[in-house]
């Protein structure tokens, strides 16, 4: 784009200017100056400054990763538990596995020494809410406090800034999501593969569900609450890492992730339940 005499100069910083008002979300300098057609090292000293960090837009919930590796997220969900939850970290730890841990404020409050070491040894640990209400029933006020007061707790007992919310219940609307977003910048983050292991306090068929729905890319809930869920846990690790599957964090699965983040009915299909990793 050429710009020759000074009234459409001018005409063509305006532009410019309210472009840039109305576009919040462009990522970059360079990024916008494409979508004007310029070159991307068209001087720019005419336009406004805009924030040089890139602000975040808000994702689609995520529920699994499509990946070109055969990594998988273990996650646990409602601790820390007294003496479950460090039971689980020693043999995580034994088999050089990370995973997340969704934890209840509440229970950090009372276990401050346990969300101290879920962060130390390299997990991931995210917000669950305070008192594990339905998000989608309640106020937007008491939304809005549930998650602060975990986010304030785990950053004061772990020095960690959380990044991602799963809803108790799985349960959310917009405005848990936007009040999320927000205040925190979380993601909100599901899962792919559920044993029901609060239901079925069953060892056995925790780790059949879980192998059952184990695949590249897929996000399995559990929930370190429950000694069958936490005894299941030791040969389940096994059998996954014999199949040749590698155990991480929704952080690390997440950056591998192909998907784009599209809602799921746009989305690739994904990686078959039971499918073996190639
Ligand atoms: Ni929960």
């Amino acid at each position: 784009m050429s710009v020759k005499s000074p009234i459409s100069r001018r005409r063509f910083l305006r532009t410019l200017t309210l472009g840039a008002c109305l576009m919040p979300f462009s990522r970059s300098l360079g990024r916008m100056s494409n979508v004007l057609g310029l070159h991307p090292e068209t001087p720019l000293v005419d336009l406004p400054k805009v924030p040089l960090i890139p602000p975040q837009v808000m994702l689609p919930p995520f529920h699994s990763a499509i990946i070109g590796t055969p990594h998988l997220a273990l996650t646990f969900d409602d601790g820390p538990h007294p003496k479950l939850t460090p039971r689980l970290l020693d043999l995580l730890a034994d088999r050089e596995v990370k995973a997340t841990f969704f934890v209840i404020g509440e229970k950090v409050e009372a276990h401050p020494d346990i969300a101290r070491r879920i962060v130390e040894e390299g997990h991931e640990i995210a917000n669950h809410t305070w008192t594990h209400p339905v998000l989608s029933k309640i106020s937007a006020a008491r939304v809005t406090e549930e998650l602060r007061l975990t986010h304030e707790k785990v950053l004061h007992v772990t020095g960690s800034t959380m990044t991602a919310l799963r809803p108790p219940y799985g349960a959310f609307n917009g405005e848990v999501r936007k009040i999320a977003f927000d205040r925190h910048a979380y993601d909100t983050i599901m899962w792919s593969v559920d044993p029901l292991d609060w239901k079925y306090r069953n060892s056995a068929r925790v780790r059949r569900e879980l192998l059952k729905g184990a695949a590249p890319g897929a996000v399995l809930l559990s929930h370190d609450i429950h000694a069958t869920t936490v005894a299941a846990m030791p040969e389940t690790i096994d059998l996954l890492q014999t199949r040749g599957f590698h155990l991480t964090t929704v952080q690390a699965l997440q950056a591998m992730d192909k998907s784009g983040r599209l809602d799921s009915n746009q989305r690739p299909p994904a990686p078959k339940a039971g499918a073996l990793p190639s």
